[in-house]
């Protein structure tokens, strides 16, 4: 019985956030720590034919025939089946599991999603529709249910597995992967609050349209730090890259998108002695991303969750 299985990264963003939706340029990285993973299986004979649908961390099982149109794991099988060209696909069980905290900014739906495209192409001999292009794209299409207006930053990012520098554009993203020059620290602490990007996306929207010049300059002034910050990766100067953090943070606080608790965490992470922190993602909650120097971890892990951390991540972006 033939089994195939694939996995895709969580992610934070490191400058950019909601700006993006706008055009501005973003940079996003993987959090390899965490990762959601899906197996697909032939189902044996004499089984109930179909696509089974299982999720075993959300108590979630479901036929693909019956599922409705807000099943995001559905919808990367149907997404699949479609680039594929295939009207019917074979007896399959395709199971999902994921260690990366749902609605925190970490990509958890986006890495779902990018999984099981990854497993099903190559279960179906398809290995040309699991390029990291290929996945970004499908995985873009399954996004939308749940964001409605997604930059598309959170479904490359897990797609490339590598740092990349992200344009919204119009017919074709702009996606340039990069290297930096020295290993960038990063803590994710987690505010264990929930948010809802596409809540917080349309907050934006409305004060968008409500004062257009004041956010095109929020927005432009991301931008700005964002094409900063990609020069300072490439040339290893953390020290600016920390300080490009925290100007962006005062920009996000300025677009209303931080909380007390985020706040709390970022004021924490720069008086012991970050190089520099901010919020990442969509904001109101879920996680904070603070840049540190290499043995400092511990005693900065141990300052956020003095300062209300639920849970603390390493990453190393090299
Ligand atoms: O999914 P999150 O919480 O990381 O937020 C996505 C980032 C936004 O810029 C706020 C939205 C988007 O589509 O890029």
């Amino acid at each position: 019985m033939a089994v195939t299985t694939a996995s895709a990264p969580g992610k934070v963003i490191l400058f950019g956030e909601h700006a993006v939706v706008y055009g501005q340029p973003a940079i996003a990285a993987p959090v390899t720590q965490v990762a959601a993973t899906a197996e697909v299986r032939d189902t044996p004979p004499g089984t109930p034919a179909g696509v089974r649908l299982i999720a075993p961390d959300l108590a979630q099982e479901t036929w693909l025939a019956t599922s409705d149109d807000q099943d995001a794991l559905a919808a990367a099988v149907r997404q699949v089946q479609a680039a594929a060209g295939l009207p019917q696909l074979p007896n399959l069980t395709i199971t999902v599991h994921s260690s990366i905290p749902i609605a925190s900014g970490l990509g958890s739906g986006a890495a779902i999603a990018a999984a099981v495209i990854r497993a099903l192409t190559r279960h179906l001999g398809r290995p040309d529709l699991a390029t990291a292009e290929q996945v970004a794209a499908l995985a873009y299409e399954v996004e939308k249910i749940h964001h409605g207006t997604p930059s598309g930053i959170d479904n490359t990012v897990v797609a490339y597995e590598q740092p990349v520098y992200f344009e919204r554009r119009q017919p074709h993203n702009l996606i340039e992967t990069f290297a930096v020059a020295r290993p960038v620290h990063i803590l994710v602490a987690d505010t264990g609050i929930r948010s809802s990007t596409k809540a917080v996306v349309s907050d934006v929207r409305r004060q968008w349209t409500a004062s257009p010049a004041a956010f095109n300059q929020l927005f432009a002034g991301c931008g700005h730090l964002a094409r900063s910050a990609r020069r300072a990766l490439e040339a290893g100067d953390l020290a600016s890259l920390g300080q490009l953090m925290n100007e962006n943070h005062r920009l996000l606080q300025a677009m209303t998108v931080s909380s007390a608790e985020l706040d709390r965490l970022v004021a924490a992470a720069q008086s012991a002695g970050a190089l520099g922190a901010k919020l990442s993602g969509a904001g109101r909650g879920g996680n904070m991303i603070a840049l540190i120097e290499p043995g400092r971890e511990a005693s900065l892990r141990a300052t956020l969750l003095a300062a209300g951390a639920r849970q603390v991540l390493t990453s190393v972006l090299k």
